[in-house]
């Protein structure tokens, strides 16, 4: 009888350990296996259009290989919608907040993620993958790249050419007469980090995503602990964009408050002095990055971005 009652707590532990052990150990990566990396295109573009971030991922697996597993690095090129044109039109016409949920989702339901990813963001893709960063610890992102993100937003769009310009030309009539207007604000995705510098107030008050995620109503303490959990945010702009007004927003700065002409980089914006990100500890910590490239809007060519890229951030085999 007396053994009975020892084996009872005993099988229980056992049980207990069993489930710990499946529960950690499910799909625990095998060594040697690369990081994999979750990819966010930009406006007008779609998650797997060959001519562009299709084949960003080809020219990634072949420049990598083969893992120790023999596999090809995984890699989830975020599709916010059902079709091409859907998901087209979803980057100009769904709410970025449902979008970035639908992100995370994604990202969540992903077994391949699961023990953390490399992030990589094509223009407004950038910021939202930072919003996904912050507001979605879980799986863990490890590096943010944003190639011509619009960190501090935009106050124009200049060149927009998709699907026509007839297009473009209506949306951006709708931006400079009320971008702020709350059916604009719950629409229309460039409206959601579109900034006018002459009107700071109604921005912060206003805008409906890029206020919130830059902690600018108010602090969201998650959002500085996420986003101080990164190991590094890479933030590459385009000297010569044409597209991005004013480009600096690429590198988190902005026009200076109240006027169009001249540009508050990110370390004397308010942002930065009064700390609303943790942006002081990251640059302390030596996790902000900031390249530089010459030419226009995501002309960036190939050597450059496995040399500055994808070797020191992407090409990674420990999670
Ligand atoms: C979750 O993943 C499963 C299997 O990979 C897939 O069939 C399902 O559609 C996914 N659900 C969502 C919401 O992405
Ligand atoms: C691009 O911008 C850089 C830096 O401002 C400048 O030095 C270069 O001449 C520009 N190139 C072109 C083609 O305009
Ligand atoms: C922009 O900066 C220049 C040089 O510091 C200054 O002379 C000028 O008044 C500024 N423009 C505006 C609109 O503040």
């Amino acid at each position: 009888m007396s053994s009975c009652k020892l084996s009872l707590p005993f099988l229980i532990s056992v049980i207990l350990i069993y489930i710990l052990f499946k529960k950690y150990s499910g799909n625990s990566p095998s060594a040697g296996q690369w990081v994999p990396v979750v990819f966010w295109h930009g406006m007008g573009d779609s998650c797997c259009n060959p001519l562009s971030l299709d084949r960003v991922k080809k020219h990634i697996q072949e420049e990598l290989g083969p893992d120790k597993q023999g596999k090809k690095i995984y890699i989830n090129s975020l599709k916010i919608g059902n079709s091409f044109l859907q998901e087209t039109m979803n980057g100009y016409f769904m709410n970025v907040n449902d979008q970035i949920s639908e992100a995370c989702a994604i990202i969540k339901n992903d077994s391949q993620l699961s023990y953390g990813y490399n992030a990589i963001g094509f223009s407004q893709g950038s910021q939202f993958l930072r919003a996904v960063a912050q507001r979605c610890p879980e799986p863990k992102m490890l590096n943010l790249i944003s190639i011509g993100g619009q960190h501090q937003g935009v106050y124009g769009l200049p060149h927009c050419n998709y699907p026509d310009h007839s297009f473009c030309d209506n949306i951006r009539r709708i931006l400079n007469a009320g971008a702020y207007l709350s059916w604009v604000q719950d629409y229309l995705v460039q409206a959601e980090y579109w900034h006018d510098p002459l009107n700071e107030e109604e921005y912060k008050e206003r805008s409906v995503f890029l206020a919130d995620i830059n902690n600018e109503k108010k602090i969201n303490i998650d959002y500085i602990k996420n986003l101080q959990s990164l190991n590094n945010i890479v933030f590459v702009k385009f000297n010569n964009d044409t597209m991005v007004m004013p480009k600096e927003s690429e590198w988190f700065g902005f026009y200076s408050p109240g006027q169009v002409v001249n540009i508050t980089d990110l370390w004397n914006s308010k942002l930065y002095i009064e700390d609303r990100l943790g942006l002081q500890k990251m640059r302390k910590d030596g996790k902000l990055h900031f390249l530089a490239v010459d030419g226009d809007h995501l002309r960036f060519n190939w050597d450059w971005f496995l040399s500055e890229i994808i070797h020191p951030y992407i090409k990674n085999m420990t999670i």
